[in-house]
């Protein structure tokens, strides 16, 4: 399909746009998205026009326009694509013995992420892209839309500037991770890395990145030089986001308010002061449930900070150590079985929670004006990506109004 071309996918089940009164069955057709914002919202026997590669009109079924190209949803539902706010996807290597051996009953601990470092510096630049796009690739099969990429398995200029260069080739959201860990030739020099990682090698990432982040946890960095980090990535033009409280308690949430960063990720281990913080500020809460299930850790309690009126974004968080997987639909069944959201919360989290997190108006929701970026399932409702949990249910993705996987009838 041209852009100039318009398509109309009509006989939806559900229609998920996120804009308008929740549930209301009333249609918005026409009119910009002036829906009560921060909630889940979906209209039966729905249709929706894609043009220019936008959402051009949505309501009844009933009352849809014609179109140039006329898609039968027969039934099934429609959702935005999802926004995936956290992945590692540059690398090398995989950790697969980590994994068993975790399982087996060895913790977690940030060091394993030094092994695919090394991996990572002796690749090509060839081979670290080819698994960048299969993995970027695997993520819209499986309906996502947008996902954000970070570096932080270089550490050095040369490496994180190519990292991010590759990542920069296949998403927007693109994010400086310099400060993952400590490499191993700065042991004994780590005020000296963190020097490098606000200088040079700054200097070198900024131009290819629109975000900062910083591993803010014991066994990598502490509050104030992740402080520096985002304070430096900021005065470059960068926008903050951070590793927060991933393997316990610790200053991740109160140096994420504090450099107004757009999202704090993981936010496993919180004190009431954090969730008050994630509350009282616009900081995202982004949680990462495929974390929890691959390093059996208790999951966050997205019911506390959701009780507590926090924003929270889900994410995959995909990488080799800690969470390999590249499946949104895989952590809303996790968010809903384990962690007390509701199906509509979760699907929430996982389209406009992420674009949230990303600062991002134009996805996340299907409101009139919206880039069309969305999936069919193979499901009538959203309710069966944790009712169905591990079965592929995306029939189609469309992408900027352009049907990128999957096929339509
Ligand atoms: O988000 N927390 C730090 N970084 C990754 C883990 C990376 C790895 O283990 O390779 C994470 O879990
Ligand atoms: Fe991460």
């Amino acid at each position: 399909m041209s852009d100039a071309e318009s398509t109309l996918i009509t006989g939806i089940g559900e229609l998920v746009s996120n804009v308008g009164e929740p549930n209301d069955g009333k249609p918005n057709d026409g009119k910009p998205n002036d829906g009560k914002p921060g909630s889940f919202a979906a209209m039966t026997d729905a249709a929706l026009v894609i043009a220019g590669g936008k959402v051009a009109w949505t309501g009844p079924a009933s009352r849809a326009p014609a179109a140039d190209t006329v898609v039968d949803a027969a039934g099934r539902a429609v959702l935005p694509g999802f926004a995936d706010s956290h992945a590692h996807l540059v690398f090398a290597g995989e950790r697969s013995a980590e994994f068993a051996a975790r399982m087996a009953g060895r913790p977690y601990r940030a060091g394993g992420i030094l092994g695919t470092v090394e991996a990572t510096r002796a690749a090509s630049d060839a081979a670290l892209r080819a698994n960048l796009r299969r993995l970027a690739a695997e993520m819209l099969r499986q309906g996502t839309t947008t996902f954000e990429c970070k570096s932080g398995y270089g550490l050095t200029v040369r490496d994180e500037a190519r990292g991010l260069a590759l990542a920069a080739e296949v998403t927007p959201e693109v994010t400086y991770l310099g400060a993952h860990v400590v490499p191993p030739e700065f042991a004994a020099d780590p005020a000296g890395y963190v020097d490098l990682v606000c200088g040079p090698m700054l200097d070198a990432c900024a131009p290819s990145a629109r975000w900062v982040d910083v591993f803010c946890e014991d066994g990598a960095f502490g509050a104030d030089e992740a402080a520096a980090v985002l304070a430096a990535g900021q005065a470059a033009g960068l926008h903050a986001r951070v590793h927060a409280n991933q393997l316990g308690p610790g200053p991740g949430v109160r140096v994420a308010a504090e450099a107004g960063a757009a999202s704090a990720d993981h936010c496993t281990f919180l004190t009431d002061d954090d969730v008050d913080a994630l509350t009282s500020t616009p900081v995202v809460a982004t949680l990462l449930p495929g974390v929890e299930f691959s390093c059996r850790q208790p999951f966050p309690q997205a019911r506390r900070l959701l009780d507590a009126g926090a924003v929270v974004a889900l994410a995959t968080d995909c990488n080799p150590g800690s969470s390999f997987t590249s499946s949104m639909p895989f952590c809303i069944a996790l968010a809903v079985r384990e962690m007390g959201m509701t199906t509509e919360e979760a699907v929430w989290a996982a389209t406009a929670g992420g674009a949230r997190a990303l600062r991002r108006t134009d996805i996340g929701h299907l409101g009139v004006g919206a880039r069309a970026d969305l999936i069919l399932l193979n499901a009538p409702s959203h309710t069966y990506l944790a009712y169905r949990p591990g079965v592929p249910q995306v029939a189609a993705v469309w992408q900027a109004g352009r049907l990128v996987a999957g096929a339509v009838p």
